[in-house]
């Protein structure tokens, strides 16, 4: 048992956000530091990679996230402007504030910016949800994955796959901590509050029949640069969503990216039907009410991949890969890719009651936040070198 305070010398841990699907891993961390004994002291920075009301603000409320330390209002651009602009901006702070490390979660342009940063201040960097890897390298999360990993001190798994991905990548075996999937932790704190999905569509002004039919509805979300920014691409995917939802309404929750590709592309009409639901990105107990009443749901979302495994509900990933692969193995995941033919081929057979049912993998279990916070205090607790070493 560690001592009751924390040591004066040490400083706060740095925890980053930036994008919406932070949010859900942050909220469920900060809850553990805060109820470790002693409590491991935080400071919240916000990159500013999102920004808008629903992007951002309903996220932070409905999963009781803190209000920010600090929001370095960094914004949209290129991948290089906005990695830059994050680096530019988060350096200063490993100067005023003297972390004790830095902790990142995920994949988004954030996460590599404030990990680059630190190593080279000599900061410790930790990694929640390392060794992921989908091996498409035309995927932007996918370099942000590799490129964090290999700069981490301590890497936090969520499924034994990423331990042979890490492997192979030369990282050492004792960074490398298994602790289960802290965005399941906080499917499973908020899954009593979630939203009804009939309240949802009431809220939005659309009609609640759509969510209550007997034949179910399905949720879709597409927002990958490789899915919405060629109509050859898009249309396509769309129109083959035009007719699933003559099988089965459609909830359409739409990302930013993708609404205003849908319009440059002229294919709003495409979509305009009874039986699909548009909606604006949603908060996280509207979303998770949907998906959890959800007879299917066609996402190329990461998260999505495991929510659905998590809740028992069918899933097709738009995607021609993975970097999750225990929701296929175990979990109720199906890759059909953009083809409209496997698609279609997918929804059937959930239709007829042959989706995946899926098991719980390992860890999964609402504690990896908890685990995380038990090893990292003790990680901190041991380095050799204390801060005013660690800065050069
Ligand atoms: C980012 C992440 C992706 C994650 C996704 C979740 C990277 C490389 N990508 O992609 O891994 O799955 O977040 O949403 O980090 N926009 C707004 N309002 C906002 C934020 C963005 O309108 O609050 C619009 C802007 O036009 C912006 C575009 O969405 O240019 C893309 O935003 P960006 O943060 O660059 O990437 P995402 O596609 O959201």
């Amino acid at each position: 048992m560690v001592d009751e305070v924390w040591p004066a010398g040490l400083g706060p841990v740095i925890c980053v956000v930036g994008a919406r699907p932070n949010f859900m891993k942050m909220a469920p961390i900060l809850r553990a530091f805060d109820a470790h004994h002693p409590a491991i002291p935080t400071l919240l920075v916000h990159t500013g990679q999102h920004y808008d009301k629903d992007m951002n603000d309903r996220l932070f409320v409905d999963l009781r996230l803190p209000h920010p330390d600090l929001n370095l209002e960094v914004g949209s651009g290129t991948h290089a402007v906005q990695t830059a602009e994050v680096m530019r901006r988060f350096e200063p702070l490993l100067d005023t504030y003297r972390p004790s490390c830095v902790l990142v979660v995920g994949d988004v342009n954030s996460t590599l910016a404030c990990a680059l940063v630190c190593a080279k201040k000599n900061v410790p960097v930790v990694h929640v949800e390392a060794g992921l890897r989908s091996y498409d390298r035309a995927m932007p999360e996918e370099i942000n994955r590799l490129l964090t990993d290999q700069i981490a001190d301590r890497l936090y798994t969520t499924e034994r796959s990423a331990h042979a991905n890490l492997a192979r990548e030369g990282v050492a075996e004792e960074r490398v901590r298994f602790v289960g999937n802290v965005m399941i932790d906080s499917l499973l704190a908020n899954r009593e509050h979630a939203r009804a999905p009939a309240t949802t569509l009431r809220l939005a002004g659309l009609d609640p029949a759509l969510v209550v039919g007997a034949s179910g509805y399905g949720v879709v979300t597409l927002h990958r640069p490789s899915n919405v920014d060629r109509i050859e691409t898009l249309a396509p995917l769309l129109s083959v969503l035009r007719e699933v939802s003559e099988r089965v309404p459609l909830v359409f929750a739409l990302h930013p990216r993708t609404r205003a590709n849908i319009e440059r592309f002229g294919l709003s009409e495409g979509l305009a039907s009874r039986r699909i639901a548009l909606l604006p990105p949603q908060g996280y107990l509207e979303m998770l009410g949907l998906l959890a009443g959800a007879k299917v749901v066609l996402s190329d979302s990461g998260g999505l991949q495991e929510e659905t495994t998590a809740l028992g509900v069918p899933c097709l990933t738009l995607r021609e890969n993975t970097e999750r692969p225990i929701t296929v193995e175990q979990g109720t995941n199906t890759l059909v890719g953009s083809d409209p033919q496997a698609i279609r081929r997918g929804v059937e057979a959930i239709l007829a009651g042959a989706g995946k049912n899926g098991r719980i993998p390992e860890y999964w279990d609402g504690r990896a936040a908890q685990r995380i916070a038990a090893d990292l205090a003790r990680w901190l607790l041991t380095q050799p070198s204390q801060h005013t070493s660690l800065h050069g």
